[in-house]
């Protein structure tokens, strides 16, 4: 190809629609390839040809039917871009609800604040809330049994900037990635909710995201009963827990939780309409 013959923004994003068949996904997928520059402010450029090999690569993983997240390489939780591959669960828009919520019982505390995401995937529960605490007085560890996520977790970590300082990453299951001694304000936890051959899961789901990020026994449970029996332990009294939850699983999370003698026991909708949140506390 010679230099003339390059085609610029406008046409390779107007031929991207029309393989795609979706004028916002096309305009993503244009940008990361673009160097992540505005398109309208480069629609008359020439392109180089590696950015048209870079185009036409995530093009053809598109259309085979790789979620555009993995694509892209990268979605946004909150106020964080973070980096996504197939090593771990795409964050979803309810979970940036979760977040919110660990968010604002944390601001509550007076002093000094720990918080704990258990299940930390990309890191983006965890890293969203050391993003938006205080910078001084708040430490959040970050736990995960799948050495791979916490990969992309830590390289997540990298891009939050200072309140990078204030986090812990750390690998195990549930609470054994804790020191014995520790005790949370709050412990936060999106962990896998899904029944084993829940066949109303997206295929899309099924075949690209880790499944060791979303089964969780025959009734979806095991996690949680595993998260909701210890928070106790690893709770100091007082201290809140906040689990992300299937929308059918309102109720036995909540008779769980109250069996292990947590109190104010609550289960909150996300903005849909759904339940999504388990609430509790240690009792004081
Ligand atoms: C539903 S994903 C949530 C990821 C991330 N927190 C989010 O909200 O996008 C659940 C995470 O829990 C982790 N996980 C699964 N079983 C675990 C266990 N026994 N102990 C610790 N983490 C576990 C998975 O590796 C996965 O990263």
């Amino acid at each position: 190809m010679v230099a003339g013959d390059l085609p610029t923004v406008a046409s390779l994003r107007a031929s991207t629609e029309e393989v795609l068949g979706d004028a916002a996904e096309a305009r993503w997928i244009c940008e990361v390839a673009f160097a992540h520059r505005p398109l309208t402010e480069i629609l008359h450029e020439t392109v180089t040809e590696r950015m048209v090999a870079h185009l036409d690569a995530m093009v053809a993983r598109r259309r085979f039917g790789e979620p555009l997240q993995y694509v892209l390489g990268e979605w946004s939780f909150r106020r964080l871009d973070l980096a996504v591959d197939r090593r771990v669960l795409i964050p979803r828009p309810e979970t940036e609800w979760v977040a919110g919520r660990a968010i604002d019982l944390a601001l509550e505390i007076d002093g000094d604040r720990l918080v704990v995401d258990l299940g930390t995937g990309s890191g983006a529960i965890g890293l969203a809330i050391a993003d938006e605490l205080p910078l001084d007085g708040t430490a959040v560890w970050l736990t995960d049994v799948d050495p791979e996520a916490l990969e992309v977790a830590r390289a997540n970590l990298a891009g939050i900037g200072r309140a990078a300082r204030n986090v812990t990453i750390a690998e195990g299951r549930w609470f054994d990635a804790l020191p014995e001694s520790l005790r949370a304000d709050v412990i936060v936890s999106n962990p896998p909710y899904v029944a084993v051959g829940d066949a109303q899961l997206d295929a899309e789901v099924l075949e690209w995201e880790p499944s060791r990020a979303l089964f969780a026994g025959p009734d979806g449970l095991d996690d949680l009963r595993e998260i909701i029996s210890g928070a106790s332990s690893h709770l100091r009294r007082g201290g809140w827990l906040v689990c992300e939850i299937g929308s059918d699983q309102g109720v036995a999370v909540a008779e769980i939780a109250r069996s292990v003698g947590l109190v104010e026991v609550s289960v909150e909708a996300d903005p849909a309409g759904h339940d999504r949140i388990l609430v509790a506390r240690c009792a004081q």
